[in-house]
């Protein structure tokens, strides 16, 4: 499938994996390329300049198709080496970089002079016309569905998609609640140029995590995510627990008083206790409303035929027959 955004990144299908913290390794970027996708490497995961370009040239040793590199503006006061991470990323020739947070101008004429586009992660219409406005070169939209950060507007994807496409003149993808064929398809009809998926590929075969959480989306509906640190303006969607139920509680007790300090046993340090130890109640972590579609762990390579070849029955035999 030819979409402007298959050609701005050089990919044979218009399937972005999403940087996912703790998820993004060499392998899981690697599967998702060779499969005619875009695989990320998550930056802030290897945290430094030096272990980024190590797992960059794991990951190119796995692949020789384009990869992309995910840079997340974190709100924090230890802020990472930006300049020295997305210098590695120039020096190691990615030609593509997803970056996320907070505006990304700073460091946009570093990468535009390397020839690297930049696809932002927006979660409304004003963010995403100020990431085409700075020069970025694609967006994806990521709705009030997604894994992860959705913003604090909480626009559903059935709206917030036909509003991006009202106003940006840039290519965007559809990002949050994507699955199958279905996403891709009616992703494109309401304007986007492909689809950007997390969950989806955290159950499959290659994505280096523990098998409790592959087991985990599986096992859950679309009624087990909950919204989290809302107080705090940093709402984050992530799989119920434990851990999460208790960080409710302190939320609805605390109200408009909680701190970041009152909930930091719930969500610091968790990732690499889910997603290397399989410890599922360990504190709050990342997931999508659209683990109530997902019920595999097939391989990547599976996964994105199984998206192509059905998407083309959509469009030719279910849409044309309506015609
Ligand atoms: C476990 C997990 C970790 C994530 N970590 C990041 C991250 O570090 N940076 C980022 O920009 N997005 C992150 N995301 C968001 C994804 O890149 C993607 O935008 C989101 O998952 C899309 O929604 P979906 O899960 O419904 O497909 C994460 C998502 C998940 C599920």
């Amino acid at each position: 499938m030819k979409t402007k955004i298959t050609e701005m990144f050089g990919i044979e299908h218009p399937i972005i994996q999403g940087g996912m913290h703790y998820v993004g390794f060499a392998e899981l970027a690697a599967a998702v390329s060779n499969a005619g996708g875009l695989g990320i490497i998550t930056g802030l995961t290897q945290g430094t300049p030096e272990k980024l370009a190590n797992e960059i040239a794991r990951c190119q040793d796995m692949t020789d198709k384009p990869i992309g590199v995910n840079i997340t503006f974190l709100p924090t006061l230890n802020a990472p080496d930006y300049p020295g991470l997305f210098q590695t990323i120039i020096d190691a020739g990615v030609t593509v970089v997803e970056t996320a947070g907070n505006n990304p101008a700073e460091y946009l004429p570093m990468l535009k002079d390397a020839g690297i586009k930049v696809i932002h992660k927006c979660t409304s219409v004003r963010h995403s016309l100020k990431a085409q406005s700075i020069g970025c070169d694609a967006v994806s939209v990521d709705g009030f569905e997604c894994g992860g950060h959705p913003g604090e507007d909480d626009i559903p994807n059935f709206i917030l998609l036909p509003r991006a496409a009202d106003e940006l003149e840039i290519p965007f993808v559809a990002s949050g609640g994507m699955a199958d064929a279905r996403s891709l398809v009616a992703a494109m009809a309401m304007g986007a140029e492909g689809m950007n998926m997390g969950t989806r590929f955290i159950a499959t075969q290659e994505a280096p995590v523990h098998e409790n959480v592959k087991h985990a989306i599986v096992a859950a509906s679309e009624l087990d995510t909950r919204l989290v640190m809302r107080p705090l303006r940093n709402t984050e969607r992530v799989m119920t627990n434990a851990a999460v139920e208790r960080l409710l509680e302190k939320e609805a007790k605390l109200g408009k008083d909680l701190k970041f300090e009152d909930i930091i046993e719930e969500v610091a340090g968790v990732y690499p206790k889910i997603m290397q130890t399989g410890d599922m109640d360990a504190g709050a972590w990342s997931c999508g409303m659209v683990a109530g579609l997902i019920n595999d762990i097939p391989t990547v390579a599976e996964l994105i035929n199984r998206i192509m070849t059905e998407a083309d029955s959509i469009i030719k035999q279910r849409l044309q027959s309506m015609a």
